[in-house]
């Protein structure tokens, strides 16, 4: 027995009631409520059925509450249905469209996907830098995600068991730096350009890893720029997402398509170095790879690498924008889980 000296069993059966005709919207909707919960083999009804496992003293209040509840359903379910014919949209009955001295139904507020917010973010301060935002394509050949990258035709990512192939020559693009190869053939120079989408891989789907996911390319080609410039840009870039001063460290390390080429550090926005549980008490935070444009992916576009260079970098959205939120497993982007969602 509750509080209120109903049977727990009658109180369930009410609970469900309410919340299923909460989302009742139409005369179908409640026909079904009302066949389920009151009709002939209906959950009163089954109700009624649990009589003989109440001692006999208690019968007679037992079966007072299930009428009560039974008068109660019926009470709803004609108001529900006389507010749901108010609000016909046939023009043909007389009745009025809608009753204006109801209170108002109150829209569920739509929210913007986490990702989708980085990539706004992101695309601010990028504009605010005065790059040109561009796009590539998500089927990508093999020349414009590899070959012109200095990606050489044994290079293991171009294994179909690790890429996914849409014929022998197409591809769904494995990084966004194919879009450097495709903004350089189509710019003029000097370029500043940057580029978000998702890109593919056959990875199977962990905490850190999932077959689609998000990057950010960056290329900026010009007469003098270096690395201190990079080291500006993305200082800016991740002051901007994490809305707090960062330090950005370069790590040496091998992309063909860079020389020199580097795993790129930003200090820990969160305990500003000292340590802590985001950063894994490292104090700083690996976000992706930068570097200065090989020479030969400057002459695989016809451009002279004893006039122009270049950097580039490429980061994964979804990995700052888990750092950002402190989110620890990526499929929570993909699964569309309403909770998860609402929080951002
Ligand atoms: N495309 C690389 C990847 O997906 C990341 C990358 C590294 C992009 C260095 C760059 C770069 O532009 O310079 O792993």
């Amino acid at each position: 027995m509750s509080e209120e000296g109903k049977p727990k069993i009658i109180e369930e059966c009410k609970a469900k009631f309410e919340k299923r005709i909460q989302k009742a919207t139409t005369a179908e909707d409640i026909e079904k409520l009302r066949i389920k919960y009151l009709g002939r083999k209906g959950e009163i009804r089954s109700l009624f059925g649990h009589i003989q496992e109440i001692p006999p003293e208690k019968r007679g209040e037992f079966g007072s509450h299930i009428n009560e509840l039974k008068t109660y359903m019926e009470q709803k379910i004609q108001s529900v249905s006389d507010q749901l014919e108010n609000f016909s949209l046939d023009a043909t009955t007389e009745k009025p469209y809608c009753d204006l001295t109801l209170p108002g139904v109150p829209f569920v507020m739509g929210h913007q996907h986490p990702i989708s917010q980085i990539i706004d973010d992101l695309l601010d301060i990028f504009r605010s830098m005065n790059f040109d935002v561009v796009s590539g394509y998500e089927i990508e050949d093999t020349f414009h995600n590899f070959d012109a990258l200095n990606i050489h035709q044994w290079h293991p990512s171009r294994n179909p068991q690790d890429t996914f192939y849409v014929d022998p020559e197409h591809i769904l693009r494995t990084q966004t730096s194919a879009v450097q190869i495709r903004a350089m053939e189509n710019g003029t120079l000097p370029l500043r350009i940057v580029s978000m989408g998702r890109c593919y891989r056959r990875d199977a789907s962990d905490a850190t890893h999932y077959p689609v996911f998000h990057q950010i390319e960056g290329l900026v080609i010009d007469k003098n720029v270096n690395f201190c410039d990079l080291s500006g840009i993305l200082t800016e870039m991740m002051t901007g997402v994490f809305g707090t001063r960062v330090e950005v460290r370069f790590l040496p390390s091998y992309f063909p398509f860079v020389e020199p080429g580097a795993e790129t550090f930003i200090s820990c926005p969160f305990c500003g170095g000292k340590g802590c549980n985001v950063c894994g008490k490292a104090g700083e935070i690996e976000l992706g790879g930068s570097g200065m444009v090989h020479p030969q992916v400057l002459r695989n576009v016809n451009i002279d690498p004893s006039i122009y260079r270049g950097f580039a970098f490429g980061w994964g959205i979804e990995r700052i924008a888990m750092m950002k939120y402190q989110i620890d497993d990526i499929r929570l982007f993909y699964d569309n889980n309403i909770d998860f969602l609402e929080q951002f």
